[in-house]
């Protein structure tokens, strides 16, 4: 799980290949490193750590050269240190890869290279790759152009597992070669350049012109062009695509984090979701990516929603939303469940499978095994030259803009808009009337200025924080809609603030979780003026009485809340299912500022990353 960018053009490749990890640290950043190939033969440095620690190294001795391959680590084998970063080389040290994927054969490789006398440095499966690259191109007797990409191959039939990957050598100074299995490649084509890449993020700013390798690809990179082999023999070409990327968004502006910015952009981000979605003379929503006729869609009896994390969470109130506007029943599975399970799917099922950056390797496996199995299997996603939205029959787009913070927080409010228009449309296709479908249309166009009004009290939320700074752990509760905005809520909160948290259905707390209250283990009741009401003061009352503070997310102009609860955060009066959206972000902006007053790595925060593309 890591992100690899390579050079080869006319420019110096250090300050390019810098830029492009920095726009992939999200995918890792527990080391970074670069090999540079210029007349001197192959320079590496690398270091672990930030990529500030490797732009500082490099800045005191800089690698020249046009030929460059470098990777941003999360440690999978072997610890974050500087010698298990990459670039790796071989047994010679004369050639380089960098590598994200797992080699899981990775022991008998090692063993069968031993037994030949080699002896390797690290612990980390990468070298094994290197090593075994190394020795196919040391065995090649051949003095021809192709000897890097013939060693390639080779090795890459002996190897089980997943790998994107870039391998240079000294002997070819002129060359990169480039494969996948798993792992996602881009090869950026530029006008005298080329870029081979884990996403297309860490090139936009050099060429618009990209071409996503396939499962088993070799691409081949030259001072000529570049030429794709397979290792399945598969004759079919690159498809070369034009990306519509603007680098500067991802920029952070005025904001000290990305995070704060991201939370602020939500206004804009939930616009994004719904422009052009609301048929207002039908009452309804139309969503022409799901590539389904009214027909289908009003077949479907049976939806399996699937994601990770975050993701899955907004799949968690689309539940709710789905079952409560348009009657369908609604599963909901982690994907690292229910790609191992046997989960009895028929015809009329439709997966869906909801990833914020379509590359998370548990939610495509999950896709591919509902294919498998043929299923449709359609994908709410926000990053458009992924995986996910590749390999799905349809789907909808989130078009949040680059989410930047590992923790995920404009995204998971444009899923969650995304299950209100999917409710919304399947509903009118069976029991909702014009004017539900009206009121809902009104509730969905009032977001925006809901959202900016909750903004406001960012402020008054980091004085709350401030006030329960010391606190080890903290509970979250909520209930129907509200359910999956406790877990994402605490979710929030341990990701940034290394604060242990847990999220429960309210009503859970009798059942054993009232035995954590204390004093200092405040609990954070999502309690807006809806059905549940009553029910949740109920249990904010049995925590007070046990001396654990409570902190309320309630409709604006409750004040009977006051009684029950220390601190509150209001939200504006919204009906249940748009709710969550808005009861969200006080959440998000609450552990923000815990995480900042605490002196914690926001972006970044500890052994995370933003996109897991490893099992
Ligand atoms: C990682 C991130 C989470 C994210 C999850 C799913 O665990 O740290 O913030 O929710 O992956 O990511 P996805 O890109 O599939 O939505």
């Amino acid at each position: 799980m890591c992100g690899i960018v390579a050079y080869l053009g006319d420019k110096e490749a250090q300050p390019l290949l810098l830029e492009g990890l920095r726009r992939l640290e999200y995918r890792g950043y527990d080391s970074s490193g670069i090999a540079v190939l210029n007349g001197k033969g192959l320079e590496i440095t690398k270091r672990v750590g930030r990529i500030d620690q490797l732009e500082r190294a490099l800045n005191s001795h800089p690698l020249h050269g046009s030929l460059g391959i470098s990777h941003t680590r999360w440690a999978t084998h072997g610890k974050a240190t500087d010698i298990n970063a990459h670039p790796h080389t071989d047994a010679s040290g004369k050639l380089a890869i960098v590598h994200n994927g797992i080699i899981e054969n990775y022991g008998v490789l090692k063993k069968k290279l031993q037994d030949k006398g080699l002896q390797f440095r690290t612990e980390t499966d990468t070298e094994v790759l290197a090593y075994l690259i190394g020795f196919h191109f040391d065995a090649l007797d051949v003095e021809t152009g192709n000897r890097l990409e013939m060693a390639v191959m080779e090795a890459l039939r002996e190897v089980t597992g997943t790998y994107g990957l870039v391998a240079v050598h000294q002997d070819q100074p002129d060359v990169m070669v480039g494969a996948r299995r798993g792992s996602p490649l881009v090869l950026g084509i530029g006008q005298h350049e080329h870029f081979l890449a884990s996403d297309t993020a860490a090139i936009a700013a050099h060429t618009q012109t990209v071409a996503h390798l396939r499962d088993f690809d070799v691409v081949t990179v030259d001072r000529q062009g570049y030429r794709l082999k397979s290792l399945t023999h598969n004759k079919a070409g690159l498809e070369i695509s034009q990306i519509n990327y603007d680098a500067g968004e991802a920029d952070l502006g005025d904001f000290p984090h990305y995070m704060l910015k991201e939370i602020f952009e939500q206004t804009l981000s939930i616009q994004n979701a719904v422009r052009g979605r609301l048929n207002l003379e039908e009452c309804t929503a139309q969503l022409g990516g799901l590539n389904l006729t009214p027909q289908e869609l009003r077949e479907i009896d049976r939806i399996v929603i699937t994601g990770c994390g975050t993701a899955l969470h907004a799949g968690l109130v689309g539940e709710y939303i789905i079952e409560s506007l348009a009657h369908v029943p609604v599963e909901i599975d982690w994907a690292s469940e229910f790609r191992l399970r046997n989960s009895p799917l028929d015809r009329r099922t439709l997966v869906l499978a909801i990833s914020q950056s379509g590359e998370t390797e548990d939610t495509l496996g999950a896709l591919r095994e509902a294919k498998r199995k043929g299923h449709r299997v359609l994908g709410i996603c926000n990053n458009v030259a992924s995986t996910l939205a590749r390999e799905t029959d349809g789907g909808v787009y989130m078009y949040a803009g680059p989410e930047i913070s590992v923790a995920a927080t404009k995204s998971f409010t444009s899923q969650v808009v995304i299950f209100v228009l999917l409710g919304l449309l399947l509903g009118r296709m069976r029991f909702l009337s014009a004017s539900q479908g009206r009121e809902m249309i009104a509730a969905i166009e009032a977001l925006p200025d809901q959202i900016t009004s909750i903004l406001k009290q960012s402020d008054h939320i980091r004085r709350i924080a401030e006030k329960y700074r010391d606190i080890d752990s903290m509970l979250f509760f909520g209930r129907q809609m509200q359910y999956g905005i406790a877990l994402e809520g605490a979710l929030k909160m341990k990701e940034i603030t290394y604060i242990h948290a847990e999220g429960h259905p309210t009503a859970e707390l009798k059942h054993g979780i009232i035995a954590l209250v204390d004093e200092k283990t405040p609990s954070v009741f999502l309690c807006p003026k809806d059905g549940a009401y009553d029910k949740n003061v109920n249990n904010m009352q049995q925590v007070k009485a046990r001396k654990g503070s409570v902190i309320a997310v309630a409709t604006e102009g409750d004040e009977d809340i006051l009684q029950h609860a220390d601190d509150v955060f209001y939200i504006p009066e919204a009906p249940e299912y748009t709710a969550p959206i808005l009861s969200v972000i006080p959440l998000q902006l609450f552990a923000y500022h815990m995480a900042v007053i605490l002196g914690r790595d926001v972006d970044k925060p500890r052994n995370l990353a933003k996109s897991v593309t490893v099992p």
